[in-house]
């Protein structure tokens, strides 16, 4: 199994370029089974995209993939003769979002069984509110043998839906089956994150219909889409990680070709914290600082600082003055890098849904071990602020959202190892 062996207190200068985003690619890729011909750009070349590619095979779809080019073309021959399309436990429980494939297989077969996820790691994360959108659209949908079974073999029909809670993903879901129902859909009390405006907007270049106005979606649906090319936004969450890296006293990094606006509330924080950031045109160059204030977050849906940024975002309040705080809101179990970072001498301590850190800490290396994506970075994120060796296990979590790495952290001076 691969480990990543990294050396600490290197001062990290340079620029990193930001990839495609993960999160917007995987809803536009189950989207793609509604159109008949399309084209992925900027697609980030992580784990997490090649199961969702290995999904679409699975159902039918033809794939073309070029690492060099960033791209996948997807032709789609799929129709309301193909009635056995199955969305496999083996794909679906490594990637939660294959899920998203529900709504845009029953709009264009009629019918699917796609596999229930299962647990997961921050979280219960059940899918009670994607199979309540589905119902409402009209689909029957009953749960046998670890299997949603869906069917609407006279389409969906355009309803109105107002979601008790925000969720990205049922609000996307929901939208990639309302988009080839029969007359209008309203959604509302959805979730807003600049991923479900990218697939929006990749849906209408498509040929939608869909607006959006504050938490309320509005669908006309459509039966005939273009043949179209489409560029994904780049990932705000990696960018969100890179900036907090550069956090600290020395360090300076620069990122081109990204939309400020989209972090907005990421840059109001760690200006708060003491950090600075400097934002031109679509530049923002970070500049650490050697004195950090206490903070206190709660993480919620956006335009709410992102649960996604939650653990690396604790890794620089070790090093703030005082007790900083973060109310983590979206998952109940979110708090996994914690015992690893108190390992590597962080003085954190978590009541509930808070965690209190403690700073200024020193951290020192330790062999610790990664436990889901965002945890993962967290680790290596300390192990840069860390005197001496970190060694970092189960970095197959990382791999599935983070694109090169070490290769962007070593451009920058940093000393990552990657070993088998
Ligand atoms: C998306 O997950 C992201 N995944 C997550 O990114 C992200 O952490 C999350 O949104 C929140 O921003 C992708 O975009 C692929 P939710 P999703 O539905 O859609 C509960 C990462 O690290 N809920 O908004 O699964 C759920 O349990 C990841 O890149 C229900 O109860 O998140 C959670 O507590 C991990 N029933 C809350 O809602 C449902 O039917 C929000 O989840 C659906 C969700």
């Amino acid at each position: 199994m691969q480990r990543l062996i990294i050396k600490g207190k290197k001062k990290l200068k340079g620029k990193i370029k930001i990839s495609g985003s993960k999160n917007a690619t995987l809803p536009i890729l189950a989207a793609s089974i509604l159109s008949n011909s399309s084209e992925i750009k900027n697609i980030p070349l992580v784990n997490d995209i090649f199961t969702m590619v290995k999904l679409l095979k699975f159902i039918g779809l033809k794939c073309i993939l070029s690492k060099k080019k960033k791209t996948i073309k997807i032709f789609n021959k799929l129709t309301k003769s193909n009635k056995n399309i199955i969305a496999p436990y083996k794909l679906v429980k490594t990637m939660r979002a294959g899920v998203l494939v529900l709504g845009p297989i029953l709009n264009k077969c009629g019918k699917a069984k796609v596999s229930l996820p299962g647990g997961c790691a921050i979280g219960s994360r059940p899918v009670d509110l994607h199979l309540m959108a589905l119902k409402k659209l009209g689909a029957k949908i009953k749960i046998k043998n670890g299997y949603i079974h869906a069917t609407a073999l006279k389409g969906l029909k355009g309803t109105n839906i107002k979601f008790p809670f925000i969720s990205v993903g049922a609000t996307e879901n929901a939208i990639l089956a309302a988009f080839g129902a029969e007359g209008k859909t309203i959604l509302n009390n959805c979730a807003i994150e600049p991923e479900i405006k990218d697939l929006v907007n990749y849906l209408n270049k498509l040929g939608g219909k869909i607006n959006i106005k504050k938490r309320k979606i509005t669908i006309r649906g459509v039966k005939e889409t273009r043949k179209i090319s489409y560029k994904v936004m780049f990932d705000r969450i990696e960018l969100g990680t890179y900036l907090i890296s550069a956090g600290t006293a020395g360090n300076e990094i620069s990122f081109s070709n990204v939309d400020k606006k989209v972090i907005n509330t990421e840059i109001k924080i760690l200006k708060k914290i003491g950090v600075k950031v400097i934002c031109k045109k679509n530049k923002i160059t970070v500049i650490g600082n050697n004195k950090l204030k206490k903070v206190s977050i709660k993480t919620g849906p956006y335009p709410g600082f992102p649960t996604d940024l939650q653990a690396q975002i604790m890794v620089l309040m070790t090093q703030s003055e005082g007790t900083s705080k973060i109310t983590e809101t979206i998952f109940e179990n979110r708090f996994m890098h914690v015992p690893e970072l108190r390992r590597m001498g962080a003085n954190i301590f978590i009541k509930n849904n808070h965690a209190y850190i403690k700073g200024p800490t020193k951290l020192s290396g330790a062999e610790v071990m990664a436990t889901d994506l965002r945890a993962s970075v967290s680790l290596v994120l300390a192990a840069l602020l860390a005197e001496n060796r970190t060694i970092i296990n189960r970095i197959y979590h990382l791999d599935r959202g983070y694109q090169h790495l070490e290769k962007k952290l070593n451009n920058c001076r940093a000393n990552i190892k990657r070993i088998n």
